[in-house]
Order: structure tokens, then sequence, then C-alpha cells
């Protein structure tokens, strides 16, 4: 049997400025434009083969080692439109084998789980539509396929880049305008760090999707956040990530934190994404830029309630010393490849000893790259999972 096939890895993303809200449900139209930070793909990726044969009798695709449905609407959308434009590129050469008429078996696995709520839809969209492009060898840059992925889960747009990503809402109807751009490459800033804390959490959160539909019906603040705050701060953020200023950037980020949080708040019935280790979090973070004299440390969460905390490497002696201080007895440590002991043993005033019974993971990565084309493949000569 004659099998086609590709493989890409792609990165979470972490949003500084949040994406909440959307004018269009189909097409995952924001209601603004966001910033992110790509994510290091040693700690955090799906690896994703895409393959194609004329001998397969229909379209699959097999999640950490589990056949799952393609048939959402969301994932329609994204082989549609990969379709179409690998129509175009045959139509452009007649001697090409027509994969856009063949049936794709998918396989994507994760090198993180999947259940600790951090982003995996983005990545995993980011790394289907990227293994997709290049098995179909689309010409289409970045930004291009920066669409398709949206189709799929609006933040997986800002996981085809990597370093500072913008994902500028556009206002044309068809979306067309509506696409993730460099805001600035990991070699710009690589000393930027994240450290995240897993934090346990029993009940469900409400999905995104959902919950932002809720925001969008009936808070009244959402008006002034995606009128008044978040244009501002969108210029405001890509100015301070060009000229590296962490402390701009750490205060804008935790202050759109708080204000996406604040419109999950008004929202009617109210949304509760942070929980009571959260919040602690929260104040450890201002105590600890309160005590050094400047913010050293920012924190954002998204729609649950593990804590991302950025930093610049300059200060990972006081932050990770704040860190370890508090959460020793969590299990991430032994990735940190420097000895803990010289770390800064940084306590702050007022907070719960207890604070680390809260949190199951910590994971300590930094800014990441882009999709990375890989030859790793997890299909067999049959075209089934490895
Ligand atoms: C809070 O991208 O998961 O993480 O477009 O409905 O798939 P859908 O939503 P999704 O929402 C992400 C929301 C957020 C903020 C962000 O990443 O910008």
């Amino acid at each position: 049997m004659t099998i086609f096939s590709a493989s890409s890895t792609a990165p979470v993303n972490i949003a500084t400025l949040k994406y909440w809200g959307k004018r269009d449900k189909l097409l995952n139209l924001p209601t603004n434009s966001s910033i992110s930070v790509t994510l290091s793909q040693n700690d955090l990726r799906t690896l994703t083969t895409a393959s194609c044969s004329a001998d397969f009798d229909s379209d699959k695709l097999w999640l950490n080692g589990k056949l799952e449905s393609l048939e959402s609407v969301r994932s329609q959308a994204c082989l549609a439109d990969l379709r179409g434009l690998r129509e175009k590129v045959e139509a452009k050469d007649e001697s090409l084998p027509k994969l856009s008429q063949y049936k794709l078996h998918i396989v994507s696995e994760n090198n993180f789980p999947t259940a600790a709520g951090l982003a995996s839809s983005a990545a995993g969209f980011a790394a289907l539509v990227s293994a997709i492009a290049k098995l179909y060898k689309l010409p289409e840059d970045m930004s291009e396929l920066s669409k398709i992925a949206r189709k799929g889960s609006g933040s997986a747009c800002r996981s085809l880049f990597g370093g500072f990503v913008a994902w500028e809402m556009g206002d044309l109807e068809n979306g067309e305008d509506s696409k993730a751009v460099e805001v600035a490459p990991l070699s710009h800033w690589p000393t930027m760090k994240a450290a995240i804390l897993v934090v346990s959490d029993d009940k469900k959160d409400t999905p995104s999707t959902s919950g932002m539909q809720q925001t969008v019906a009936t808070s009244d603040l959402f008006q002034h956040r995606i009128t008044e705050v978040v244009p501002k701060r969108f210029e405001e953020m890509k100015k301070a990530i060009l000229a590296k200023d962490f402390e701009k950037f750490a205060e804008l980020t935790m202050k759109d934190s708080n204000s996406f949080h604040a419109v999950c708040l008004d929202s009617y019935p109210p949304i509760f994404y942070l929980n009571d280790t959260s919040k602690q979090v929260i104040k450890l973070i201002h105590r600890l830029n309160e005590q050094e004299g400047k913010t050293i440390a920012a924190y954002t969460f998204d729609a649950g309630p593990n804590a991302v905390i950025y930093y610049d490497e300059i200060n990972e002696k006081k932050v990770l010393g704040l860190i370890y201080n508090y959460f020793s007895q969590v299990a991430g440590w032994e990735k940190y490849s420097k000895d803990v002991s010289t770390l800064d043993k940084i306590e702050v005033q007022g907070t719960n000893p207890d604070i680390y019974k809260g949190v199951s993971k910590v994971i300590l990565t930094s800014i990441g790259n882009g999709p990375q084309e890989t030859t790793d493949s997890l299909i067999n000569d049959q075209g089934l999972p490895k």
C-alpha cells in the first residue's frame, strides 16, 4: 500500500492578553485581538503525523493512543480548508498525486497529560494543521495556516509561531484578516521563563467556548473591556515586548488576567475559574514584587485554576527561590538542572505554609519555537499508530 505521510510538532501558547469572546462562533472570530508567549516544546508539545492513502476508507484520528472523532464542525472545517488548498496545488501540476481525494489517518501525541488543562487543544490543532500542510506541500505561510487552525480552536492560531505572537482580530466577516502574526521571535528575548503551577481541582470548569458565549451575552463590563481596555493594552504590550521592558510587560499581563477573570465574574450566572490556591498565588506574586521594590514576576490564569508565572532569567534565583520555598514538596523540581541550593530562600509575609497542598505539579519551562517539521513518525507501514 502506498502511504504518504508527514509529521510536525507544535507548542502550547499562554496568552498574556486574553482572547475571550467571539463575534462569529462558526469561524471563531474574536471580539478582541490577543497576545501570547509560545512555550518550549521540550516540556509541552504535540507531535502529529498526518498520512493519506488511496487505500484508507475513512478519515481517522488517534489521540494519545485512543481513536477520536473527527466529526466535529471544527475539525471538519480544518480538513476542508486544507484539502481545498491541496486541490489548488494539484490543479497547477497534473503530475501530482491527488492527495486531496484520499482519506487521512492522523496520529497525535502530547508529551504532557491532556487532563492537566494546559491548552492542549491549541497545540493539537496547530500540529494537525502544520502536519497536513506539510503532507500536502502547501505553499501557504504560517499566518495563512493560522486562519485554518483558528477554526479548530481560536487560541490554536497563535501556536503557529514561536516567541511572542499576536492574533489580530481583523474586521472582515469572512475572517480572512483574523490571523496570527509574530510580534518578536524567540531570539529577541530568549531569557523569558515560565513556571507553571498545576493547581489541583475536582470541579469541572465551564468550557472556554461556552464560557465566553455566556460572557458576551450577559456581562456589561465585557463591553468596556473590548472597546476601551484591550485595544490600548494590545499596543502597549507589543511595545513592552519590543522594548524588552519586563516590568511593563508583567504589569499588563497581570492586569489582563485580572480583567478576564473579572468579566467572567460579571457574567450571569457568574463563571469562576480561580480557586483559593490560585488567589493565594496571586497574592504571593504581588508580595514578592512589593518586597523586591520592582516587578520581577507576573502571573496569568486561563480558563482554569492553573497559574503560569512569567519571569526573566536574570531574576531566576529570586522567583524560583520563592516558588521553591513554598512548593518544594511538589513534583517537578527533578527537571531543574541547576542545584536548588543556589536559589535564594525568599519568604513573604502572610503566606499560608500549606499553599503547596493545592498544587499537584510544577513545570519549569521557557519561551520556545513554533511548529517544527520532524522525521519522527507515529504511523506504521499499514497506516496505523505505531
Ligand atoms: C482563556 O481557544 O480554547 O485560554 O476558540 O472556543 O476553542 P475556542 O476557545 P479557546 O479559548 C482560550 C481562552 C483563554 C484565553 C486565550 O488563550 O487567549
